[in-house]
C-alpha cells in the first residue's frame, strides 16, 4: 500500500498539462469516482488496524496534493500565457468580400481627373430648383417648344418648383455668384419624365462644364472636348461637331467620337454610322451671360453638357440603362477590378 502511495505521489508529482481537456481527464484518472486516489479509500478498509493512522495520513496527503496541484495546473492554464483553444488558429480566415465603385462613379471621377488637369474645379447645385434657373435664365421663353425637349417633373406651380432636367441650371447659379474667370464642371442627378427602357429613364446623371473669360472662342471648346475624348477613349479617337440647337449656346453643337469597338468602320453599336453621339456643347448665349449680369460684349464663354451614364455605357458596353439603377451585384461585382 505505501508503495502504490509513492508511485501515485511521484506520478501526480511530475504531471503537467497541456490543454484544460488533458487536466480534467487526469483529475478524472486520479479522483474520480473510480480514479486511482479514490480507490486508496475503498482498500483502507483491508489493511490492518495497527496501520490505519499512517497510511490514513499518507492517503490524505497524496488526495490533498493531488487536489491542490490540479487546481493550481488550472489557473495557470486558463491565464492568458498558458491558455489553449478548442479551436485552430492556423487555419485560413473567411474570405471577406470588399464593395466595389458603382460604374456611374467610376465614369464621373475620371470625367473629374481630366478636367481637373485643364483647371475646371467643381460645382454643384440643388435637385429640386425653380423654373429661373432650369429653364428662363438659360433662354428658354416661357411658353417656348424648347421646353418641350426636356419633359418636367413639377413639385409645385406659383412659383413654379421643379426636379432640374438638366445640370445647366448648376452654370447659372455659379454665374450669378462669381465673376469671370469661371472654369467649372457641375455633376449632378437629373429628372425627366420619361418612359422607363433601356435607353431611357427617369433619373439620370450629367455633368455639365462651363468656361467664362475674356476672348473665349469656339476653337478652345473644340481643342478642350478633342483632348477631353482622348483622354477617356485613347489617342486614336477621333471627334466631330454636327450643328445641333440648345437655347441656352449659340452656335451649338453635338459631338460625335469614332466608334470604339469598331474604329470607325460600322457595328451595330454605332448603327453602322462609325460614329457615336457623346455630348451637347457651345458658345454660351450672351443672353444668358447678361441674365447672370455677366458683360456679354466683354465676356464670353463655352459650355458642355454629357450623360454619364450613356459615357458608361459606351465604355463598359453596357446595353440596357436600367442596369445601372437595379443594384443587382451580379452586374456591380463586374467592376470590383476597376478600383
Ligand atoms: N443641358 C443639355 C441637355 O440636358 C445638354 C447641354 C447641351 C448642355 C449643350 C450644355 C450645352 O451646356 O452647351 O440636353
Amino acid at each position: 500500500m505505501k508503495s502504490k502511495i509513492l508511485e501515485l505521489n511521484q506520478e501526480v508529482e511530475k504531471y503537467t498539462a497541456n490543454t484544460l481537456k488533458d487536466l480534467e481527464n487526469f483529475r478524472v484518472l486520479m479522483l474520480g469516482k473510480k480514479g486511482k486516489i479514490t480507490e486508496l479509500f475503498s482498500d483502507f478498509k483491508t489493511i490492518p488496524n495497527e496501520e490505519k493512522r499512517e497510511i490514513g495520513k499518507l492517503i490524505n496527503d497524496l488526495k490533498n496534493f493531488a487536489v491542490n496541484k490540479i487546481a493550481h495546473l488550472k489557473e495557470e492554464l486558463e491565464t492568458s500565457s498558458g491558455k489553449t483553444y478548442d479551436y485552430d488558429l492556423s487555419l485560413p480566415g473567411y474570405p471577406q468580400k470588399f464593395g466595389s465603385r458603382h460604374p456611374i462613379s467610376l465614369v464621373k471621377e475620371e470625367l473629374f481627373d481630366i478636367f481637373k488637369n485643364l483647371g475646371f474645379s467643381i460645382a454643384e447645385g440643388p435637385e429640386i430648383e425653380d423654373d429661373w434657373h432650369v429653364f428662363s435664365s438659360l433662354n428658354f421663353p416661357d411658353e417656348h417648344p424648347a421646353r418641350d425637349m426636356q419633359d418636367t417633373f413639377f413639385v409645385k406651380s406659383e412659383p413654379e418648383i421643379l426636379l432640374r432636367t438638366h445640370t445647366s441650371s448648376v452654370q447659372i447659379r455659379v454665374m450669378e455668384k462669381e465673376k469671370p474667370p469661371i472654369r467649372v464642371i457641375c455633376p449632378g442627378r437629373v429628372f425627366r419624365n420619361e418612359a422607363i427602357s433601356a435607353r431611357a429613364h427617369c433619373i439620370f446623371h450629367q455633368v455639365e462644364g462651363l468656361y467664362v473669360d475674356e476672348n473665349v472662342s469656339f476653337a478652345d471648346l473644340k481643342q478642350t472636348l478633342l483632348f477631353f475624348a482622348q483622354e477617356l477613349f485613347g489617342k486614336d479617337v477621333k471627334i466631330r461637331l454636327r450643328p445641333s440647337y440648345f437655347p441656352f449656346t449659340e452656335p451649338s453643337a453635338e459631338m460625335d467620337v469614332s466608334c470604339n469597338l469598331c474604329n470607325g468602320k460600322g457595328c451595330s453599336v454605332c448603327k453602322y454610322t462609325g460614329w457615336l453621339e457623346i455630348l451637347g456643347c457651345g458658345m454660351v448665349d450672351p443672353n444668358v451671360l447678361e441674365n447672370c449680369n455677366i458683360n456679354s460684349k466683354k465676356y464670353s464663354g463655352y459650355a458642355f453638357g454629357m450623360g454619364i451614364e450613356r459615357i458608361a455605357m459606351l465604355k463598359y458596353q453596357v446595353k440596357d440603362l436600367r442596369m445601372y439603377f437595379e443594384n443587382d451585384l451580379r452586374f456591380l461585382n463586374q467592376f470590383s477590378s476597376v478600383l
